[in-house]
Formats: structure tokens, C-alpha cells, sequence
């Protein structure tokens, strides 16, 4: 297939946005996989906030990036990704290049834990408030279980509201494939 899948997607996404030295969100750390792909992608002088609600996720992370040796440009917050604008240095505000949200629940974790409309949205607000211009959040939206189904049917009317002065909104996805795969929502901040 010559056309990317939603995963090699969002990672071309986040490639375009970002450059070694930046600032960048992991919102949903889950097993760090996405973690660790933005640590690389910031080099030595950058650095990585992530956040999840189940300690499980932050350990799992912790390890991953332990192993590669990635732990001095990655700061983990075991607490929802609402808390972003109050847990992220002020310093760094206004400078936050890109942010990556894979909606739904842990894989091999707890299937009644997952994200929610409501601070899914609230964090997407604090981080247009904290991101650079030109800045790219990501959400991978898994709407093929019940929640899911809920979380897509808010998230879409909110992001299609942003003032199309203030952030490029885009829809990515594969509208004639079984049984609701994922899709990509990507906000860039103008
Ligand atoms: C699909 S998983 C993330 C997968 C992860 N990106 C990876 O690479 O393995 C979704 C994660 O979101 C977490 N989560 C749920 N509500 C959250 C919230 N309010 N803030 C941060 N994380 C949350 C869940 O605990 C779960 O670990």
C-alpha cells in the first residue's frame, strides 16, 4: 500500500513539527512506545513530558526509556493530561512544537481505564494555549469500542468548531475499511 497508514501518519506528522532542542507532549504514555520516538526526535537538549493516569503506564515508560538511556530528556507525570498548562514550566510555555494523544485504553492494561471527552478537550485547549505557531497536535482516535465511539462523537464537533484562524485542523482516515479502525485528528496552531 503507497498510502500511510495511520500510525507512519501521525509519526510523519510529528517528524514535520519537530527539531532536536524541542519541547514536546506525550498525553497518553500507555507502554512509552510513542515516548520514546519523541525522545529520539529531540537529541540530547530537548525534552519529553508525559502523562498518564495508571502507575502502571508511568512505570512502563520509565523502563523503556531507562533501557535506552533517554531518561535525562524525558519528565513523567503520573497524573491526566488536564493538569498540562499547570504541570509544564512556564518557561516552556509558547514553546511546546508538538503533542501526541493515543485515545482508549491501556493495551494489555485495564480495558475500563480509558481517556474521556472531557479531558481529552480540556487538554487540547490548554495545549493550544501552550504550544509554539506552527506547533502539531496529534490524536489517534480508537472509536471501535463503546467509549470510543463516545469520545469520537464530542471530539469531532469541538475540533471542527477551532477558529480556522487560530489552528488547520485535518481528518486522516480509511473510510471503507471493517470495523471502525482508527483515524487521525491533527490540529496545527497558525
Ligand atoms: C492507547 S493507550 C496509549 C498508548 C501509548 N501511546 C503507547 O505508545 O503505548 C491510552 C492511555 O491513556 C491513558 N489515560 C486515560 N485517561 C488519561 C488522562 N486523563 N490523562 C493521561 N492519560 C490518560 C490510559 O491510562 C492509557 O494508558
Amino acid at each position: 500500500m503507497k498510502l500511510d497508514g495511520i500510525l507512519p501518519f501521525a509519526r510523519k506528522l510529528i517528524e514535520k513539527a519537530v527539531s532536536n532542542g524541542d519541547y514536546v507532549v506525550d498525553a497518553t504514555l500507555g507502554n512509552g512506545h510513542d515516548t520514546l520516538f519523541l525522545a529520539h526526535l529531540i537529541g540530547e537538549s530537548g525534552m519529553v513530558y508525559g502523562f498518564d493516569i495508571q502507575e502502571e503506564a508511568v512505570i512502563n515508560t520509565r523502563k523503556r526509556v531507562l533501557a535506552e538511556q533517554l531518561s535525562d530528556r524525558v519528565t513523567l507525570f503520573h497524573k491526566g493530561h488536564e493538569h498540562i498548562f499547570t504541570s509544564i514550566p512556564e518557561s516552556h510555555h509558547g514553546k511546546i512544537k508538538a503533542a501526541i494523544f493515543n485515545l482508549g485504553y491501556l493495551p494489555g492494561g485495564d480495558k475500563t481505564i480509558v481517556t474521556t471527552p472531557a479531558t481529552t478537550i480540556s487538554a487540547i485547549k490548554q495545549l493550544l494555549e501552550i504550544m509554539a505557531p506552527e506547533g502539531i497536535i496529534v490524536l489517534v482516535v480508537y472509536h471501535g469500542h463503546q467509549e470510543g465511539t463516545v469520545e469520537r462523537d464530542a471530539l469531532l464537533p469541538f475540533v471542527k468548531q477551532l477558529d480556522q484562524k487560530d489552528a488547520h485542523v485535518l481528518q486522516y482516515q480509511f473510510i471503507n475499511q471493517q470495523n471502525n479502525p482508527p483515524f487521525i485528528i491533527a490540529i496545527e496552531k497558525r
